[in-house]
């Protein structure tokens, strides 16, 4: 069920916002337009800052459409694997490889409880606003908790999240337009709960519609940094993005660098 309104915590019945979110094509169409070069660039930043090395285990968590595993992938780190638990976004992410005729390791899961061993992998990556979901911030833990778990000693993690920066948190209407449909999103925050609410609606070419809704608690940079910490990880560094600027108190974005020691 598609909810709507200031977030409510769901009903024991009721599918929460981060499954219906992405389920069907409207998020693909929201954020599909990525430009290559945006995903290039991340790429070439996590590799040198992780120090990632072809025959590294590494993780793409939240990976929706796996921009970043597939870009990983093509650049011979093929020990990647996305990691998500929309079926809808993996099938978009295997069909779009298949397409280029490329291989991509897809696994189906929640992030919160994954089906692999402690110390599994080389490197974990929860990229572009993949946190602040569930209902509580002792949930939200678990999900770092869980990145931790599945890491080896030394093993390395990076994270982007928004920050609750005023351009951020701006509340109205924004709209964007893709190849196939056009988006139109109501950004509201809310100040007691620090969730930014957003309703978006999705008109395809045909006139049809599709209206989803997203609700992601903001954590301020040292909110998330002791989170990180009490998930058990060391911090290597704040950055306000991919151009590895440093962060600062006007920074929208929050880009953790860190480690399991
Ligand atoms: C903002 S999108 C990810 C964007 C992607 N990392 C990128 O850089 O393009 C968030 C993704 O998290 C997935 N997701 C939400 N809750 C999840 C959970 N508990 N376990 C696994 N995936 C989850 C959603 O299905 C969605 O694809």
């Amino acid at each position: 069920m598609t909810q709507h309104g200031p977030h409510q915590p769901s009903a024991p019945d009721e599918e929460p916002w981060w499954i219906t979110n992405y389920r069907g094509s409207a998020y693909v169409e929201r954020y599909g337009s990525h430009d290559a070069a945006t995903t290039e660039r991340d790429v070439d930043f996590l590799v040198s800052r992780l120090g990632l090395r072809t025959g590294h285990t590494i993780l793409d968590l939240c990976c929706a459409f796996a921009r970043h595993t597939r870009e990983l992938t093509r650049r011979g780190y093929g020990r990647t694997t996305g990691v998500d638990l929309s079926q809808d976004m993996l099938r978009h992410a295997a069909a779009t490889a298949e397409a280029a005729g490329e291989r991509l390791s897809l696994l189906h899961a929640d992030v919160r409880d994954l089906p692999l061993d402690d110390g599994h992998a080389d490197a974990a990556l929860l990229l572009f606003n993949s946190f602040g979901f569930l209902d509580t911030p002792e949930e939200d833990l678990d999900v770092l908790r869980e990145a931790h778990r599945v890491l080896r000693a030394g093993g390395r993690f990076a994270m982007d999240h928004f920050t609750p920066h005023p351009n951020t948190i701006a509340m109205g209407s924004r709209s964007v337009r893709s190849g196939n449909a056009h988006t139109a999103q109501d950004v509201t925050w809310d100040p007691v709960s620090r969730r930014l609410n957003r309703e978006t609606t999705t008109t395809y070419g045909d006139g049809t519609t599709e209206t989803s809704y997203s609700s992601v608690r903001l954590y301020t940079p040292d909110e998330l940094t002791g989170m990180l910490q009490a998930a058990g990880f060391r911090i290597d560094a704040q950055l306000s993005g991919y151009d590895g600027r440093p962060l600062s108190a006007d920074s929208s974005r929050h880009l953790v660098l860190a480690h399991r020691p």
